[in-house]
């Protein structure tokens, strides 16, 4: 059952020894699914799990296809053998993702909740546990399954960094690298034809990449979701740079980043939202909320024509998009997706379920998911990267 006795600071796994486990010795059938938007590194932690549950444990491990929608379906792969192999160094994944939650699917052209569907598959299918490996909306549907009194266990991947209570997520190491690759190769045209070039970063509503990937590529300016910026101080920070002989400039920009003004409206819905009582009026606040934030979905090329006005000098658009996604994992996104997923097969055999298991260190922890749960790791206002950026002349523009 779900572990709700799980209290107090985390266990380190390094401490479980797997040879010396009172755990039951009956064979083990273990559920694996993906969800969420796909993330290198994806693969090496399914094989992580499942060859650490099989050669260990002598667990038997199916893979569900497309997220919590196969486990709806029952479409279901047994992982073993040649499924397992040449899988470590493959971008995406194997089993297939989908960014549906099983209390809200579309079947049949009409939204519906599944959880009973998947309550009674996971029966069906004889399973002792079922691991869930996303991001934060991956975290919240196996929570709820918890709930249901699902035996669920959980790893961190994203490419956003953003899920609470883990030191990292994998996904996110092999992002940074090509955001960071795209950034170099931007340097040498930006530099050559005297322009601007805003590149967009991913990172949903968080600014881990941006900010990663423009101190490691050295962008003059970085714009982040967490430190809403004033367009006419970041042109001041290009104008600088022009007057200093310096005629080109690159711009990190987060895809979440906001302008002030937008910034103090969504505080100002948010606030709104919160205090609405009635059924009418918490409907409206929602909705205020969601046009409110769907606005930057188009800011980067606003941005680009504003810093054109305001700096006399030509610029350029890059929105990296799905590309940071996509391709091979990072060898430090292969080694901690191994490293949680042979940890994972390690906490299923002792039992130890309604947990994620989260990087900590150089080991992993059991974190329970109610702590994880709706919550988000943005970049807090102290983080030292903050303060290295701003040590080499970057501007926030706030
Ligand atoms: O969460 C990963 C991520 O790539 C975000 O950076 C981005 O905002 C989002 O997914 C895009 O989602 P989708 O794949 O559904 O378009």
């Amino acid at each position: 059952m779900a572990c709700d006795d799980l209290g107090g600071e985390p266990d380190v796994l390094r401490r479980i020894d797997p040879h010396h486990t009172t755990a039951s010795q009956m064979t083990k059938y273990i559920g694996v699914l993906t969800a969420g938007g796909d993330s290198p590194g994806l693969n090496a932690a399914i094989r992580g799990v499942a060859k650490a549950g099989q050669s260990r444990y002598g667990m038997e491990v199916i893979g569900f296809r497309d997220g919590f929608r196969g486990l709806v379906e029952s479409r279901s792969v047994r992982l073993e053998g040649e499924l397992l192999s040449g899988i470590l160094t493959i971008g995406g994944t194997i089993l297939g993702t989908s960014r549906d939650k099983p209390h809200r699917m579309l079947v049949g052209g009409k939204t519906s909740d599944m959880t009973d569907a998947i309550v009674e598959n996971y029966a069906s299918n004889h399973l002792d546990a079922l691991v869930c490996l996303g991001g934060g909306g991956t975290q919240k549907n196996a929570l709820r399954l918890m709930h249901k009194g699902l035996n669920v266990i959980t790893l961190p991947k994203t490419i956003d960094n953003d899920v609470a209570m883990t030191d990292t997520t994998f996904g996110f190491d092999t992002a940074l690298g090509i955001a960071t690759d795209a950034i170099d190769r931007l340097h040498s045209t930006a530099h050559s034809h005297h322009r601007i070039i805003v590149v967009e970063i991913m990172g949903h509503r968080a600014g881990w990449l941006a900010l990663g990937a423009g101190i490691a590529g050295g962008a003059d300016v970085i714009l982040i979701p967490e430190l809403p910026y004033n367009v006419e101080s970041l042109a001041e920070a290009i104008r600088k740079r022009l007057k200093s002989g310096k005629k080109f400039s690159i711009v990190a920009v987060a895809e979440g980043a906001i302008p002030r003004d937008l910034a103090a409206r969504l505080a100002a819905a948010e606030a709104t939202r919160a205090a609405a009582e009635s059924k009418t009026e918490k409907k409206e606040a929602k909705a205020v909320l969601a046009e409110l934030e769907s606005e930057p979905s188009d800011h980067t090329l606003q941005l680009s024509r504003q810093l054109e006005e305001l700096t006399g000098l030509e610029s350029r658009v890059t929105i990296l998009g799905y590309l940071q996604r996509g391709g091979i994992p990072s060898a430090a996104d292969r080694l901690l997706a191994t490293r949680l997923g042979t940890a994972c097969a390690d906490l299923i055999e002792a039992e130890r379920y309604g947990v994620m298991v989260a990087a900590r260190g150089e080991g992993a922890e059991a974190v329970p998911l109610e702590k994880v749960a709706g919550k988000k790791k943005l970049i807090p206002p102290d983080h030292p990267w903050l303060d290295s950026a701003r040590s080499v002349g970057t501007s926030f523009g706030d």
